[in-house]
């Protein structure tokens, strides 16, 4: 357990490479990338590091407030420059599957806001298909049962809303996540997400496609940057 903490802050670390100042920086949530957004209030308070950031969570928000981070709302810039956020699996093509906290809307949003995306990630999250891992997708908690049928019939596997203790989770968005057991075949995630969206009371879905452009991976091995050989950060 150790181990997996290690390569987490290792690549959480390495991925401030990208940052510089001046830039407007997406914050990403999870237990990686939190290591990324420790080690950019400690450049601020030491070395003369000038960003502002938009959180992706109320969990990132408070970190970022905690190490110095100032920060804006998206209706207050033009876009952003980079967002650093985790991922629960990424493929070959760096297609993800993100939302294991539960946070893939505001994350898709600030992705979608940014001139480039760079993922940190320890290398179990390295898979050949997507979909071991089940995708999260949050729903509207109004009729969740008919939006989780739909869903199952669609995927044709399991899906079950996500559980804390004896209640469903809610997001920060008082949502619902539903997380669908499709296994490790989620063969053309494009599609997927596109026939996901088309269902009433899906509001988003976690697999995020064509928005990666760097995986900082830490395995036993050292830490790695894999470039996305079609992406915006070349
Ligand atoms: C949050 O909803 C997720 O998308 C996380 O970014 C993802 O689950 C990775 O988190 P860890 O770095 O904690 O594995």
């Amino acid at each position: 357990m150790a181990d997996v903490e290690q390569l987490k802050r290792k690549a959480g670390i390495e991925a401030c490479k990208f940052v510089k100042s001046g830039m407007k920086v997406g914050l990403g949530t999870g237990s990686t990338v939190k290591h990324t957004v420790v080690e950019l209030g400690r450049r601020m308070a030491e070395e003369g590091l000038e960003i502002v950031g938009v959180p992706t969570s109320l969990a990132t928000e408070k970190l970022a407030l905690e190490v110095g981070i100032p920060l804006v709302e998206l209706s207050e810039i033009d876009g952003l420059d980079i967002v650093i956020d985790g991922a629960d699996e990424y493929d070959p093509q760096f297609q993800l599957i993100k939302g294991g906290g539960a946070a893939l809307l505001r994350e898709k949003i600030v992705a979608q806001e940014s001139s480039g995306m760079v993922v940190v990630a320890d290398d179990r999250k390295r898979v050949a298909t997507l979909g071991a891992f089940p995708l999260p997708i949050e729903v509207t908690p109004f009729s969740h049962e008919a939006t989780v049928r739909a869903l199952s019939r669609l995927l044709d596997c399991r899906v079950n809303i996500r559980m804390a203790g004896d209640g469903p989770v809610f997001t920060d968005n008082g949502n619902m996540i539903a997380d669908a057991h499709t296994g490790p075949n989620i063969m053309d995630p494009i599609s997927t997400e596109a026939n996901i969206l088309l269902i009433a009371g899906v509001v988003q879905v976690g697999l995020f496609n064509n928005m990666c452009d760097a995986v900082v991976l830490a395995g036993t091995n050292g830490v790695e940057t894999v470039i996305n050989p079609n992406g915006r950060l070349q």
